[in-house]
């Protein structure tokens, strides 16, 4: 017989279905709950609820695991290209050569962007965060393919969106970075691999050959990996649920970028730097500053910290803090905020209330500091992580809408006034 879940409620019983996942993970359904009992479930934050089923993504926060299509991330960093992540993530399985050679050769046909991009671009003040900019110009792309704007056209439409949209999203970050320091953009140059061709599209200069150490091309593959999908995180949940009402792909992950430009999201990366710093400038008494984190009256936290699933450690940030050690050790650097960010790490894990609260260093902590050592300036971090979970928000996007989901519209308990009379404005 298969498990049910019983509730009481004003002395009367009901049972719900369990579900169970493929990890054995185990969830109530209670889709029929209101229908049943005029009951809703109250869940803010969304801590105890699971929005949706999904083949992409296993995450065992407890046990600090994280596999994509069954695959470790372990594996997955040390041996996979970052284009065979993307093509597994949209797919379900990795490619032979043959689909990987075809996948690259798909994807690098759509790398340009329309010329017209360029004039968004120039009204933007030189200044202004590059995380605004993406934003927009992702939203924009829908304009200039408007076949686009219905998400069900058909199987090859919605295909070459996906292609597009993974396709564009490097030349776009690139065009971000250049316009931050004043210089022309740099086009694609569909010979390099994807990764490569970011970082030449980054790095690169109209005026001199481009070369790149082949440490840096590796460390992006792995950090572009790392970050590629994470299941239901507060970016995916928004692609999802702006993908549910079947507004098209380019403003789902629009609406994505805005969500993960959070500090307490994907902004993280920013501002754990931005923070090391300012120990650093401080003196760098790392006691201090864990202890300002711990205080209730003091709206600091400690930032690359804490994770809303990982309780344990998270996966990513042991293989982040690995590869950062290798890059500077390669490239020679000595970065003072690197020492700064292990005593943090050291003194915070011996810490009672950094234990108790299971808070633990997430991908963010490191991630950081490996950027900056490639040349990338603080700003650009959240961008980056932005092109990291690209394949994921696909992903996630092509599976609600091949399963036919239906639109996302949580339910609310409202606590605010019953009916009250009308009052003219001269009598408030
Ligand atoms: N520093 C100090 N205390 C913390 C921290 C932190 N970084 N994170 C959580 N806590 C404390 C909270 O104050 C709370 O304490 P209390 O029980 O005494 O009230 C307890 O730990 C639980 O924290 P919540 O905020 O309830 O946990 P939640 O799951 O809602 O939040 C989050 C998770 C947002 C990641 C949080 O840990 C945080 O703000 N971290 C810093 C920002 C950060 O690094 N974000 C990146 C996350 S990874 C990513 O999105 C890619």
């Amino acid at each position: 017989m298969s498990e049910t879940a019983k509730l009481i409620l004003e002395g009367k019983e009901y049972e719900f279905p369990v579900f169970t996942g493929s990890e054995n993970e185990k969830a109530i359904d209670i889709s029929k709950l209101r229908d049943q009992t005029g009951y809703v479930t109250l869940d803010t934050g969304y801590k105890n609820t699971g929005a949706t089923t999904s083949k992409l993504t296993y995450l065992d926060g407890e046990e600090g695991i994280l596999r994509h299509g069954g695959y470790s991330i372990e594996d997955l960093t040390n041996h996979a290209s970052y284009m065979e992540v993307c093509y597994m993530l949209f797919n379900g399985e990795l490619p032979n050569k043959e689909q990987l050679a075809a996948f690259e050769t798909k994807i690098s046909r759509h790398t340009l962007v329309h010329e017209d991009m360029k004039k968004i671009f120039d009204a933007y003040p030189t200044n202004s965060h590059p995380m605004g900019q993406l934003i927009a110009m992702v939203s924009s792309l829908s304009s200039f393919y408007p076949a686009s704007l219905n998400p069900n056209r058909n199987d090859e439409a919605k295909r070459l969106t996906m292609f597009r949209m993974l396709a564009k999203m490097p030349t776009i970050v690139g065009m971000v970075y250049k316009k931050s320091i004043g210089h022309p953009i740099i086009y694609p140059n569909n010979n390099l691999d994807y990764v490569t061709n970011y970082l030449y599209m980054t790095f690169g200069n109209v005026t001199e050959n481009f070369e790149v150490d082949p440490v840096i091309v590796e460390a992006m593959n792995k950090l572009l990996i790392l970050h590629a999908d994470h299941e239901q995180n507060c970016s995916t949940s928004t692609v999802r649920i702006v993908g549910s009402s079947q507004a098209n792909l380019y403003a789902a992950i629009s609406a994505g970028i805005a969500a993960l430009w959070g500090p307490l999201h994907g902004g993280a990366n920013q501002q754990v730097i931005e923070m090391l710093e300012n120990i650093k400038a401080d003196g760098g008494d790392t006691e201090k500053w864990i202890n300002k984190a711990k205080d209730k009256n003091d709206p600091f936290r400690l930032m690359g910290f804490g994770h809303r699933v990982y309780k344990n450690f998270d996966p990513r940030a042991l293989l982040i803090k690995d590869a950062c050690d290798k890059v500077l050790n390669k490239l020679g650097i000595n970065d003072p905020v690197l020492e700064i960010a292990k005593k943090l790490e050291e003194t915070a894990l011996k810490d009672p209330y950094f234990i108790e609260r299971k808070l633990f260093p997430n991908v963010d902590f490191y991630s950081g500091i490996i950027y900056r050592a490639m040349g990338f300036p603080v700003e650009m971090f959240t961008p980056l992580f932005a092109l990291g979970r690209l394949p994921g928000w696909i992903a996630q996007w092509k599976e609600m809408i091949d399963e036919n989901q239906p639109i996302g519209r949580p339910r609310q308990i409202y606590t605010g006034y019953p009916l009250r009379d009308w009052k003219p404005i001269e009598k408030r």
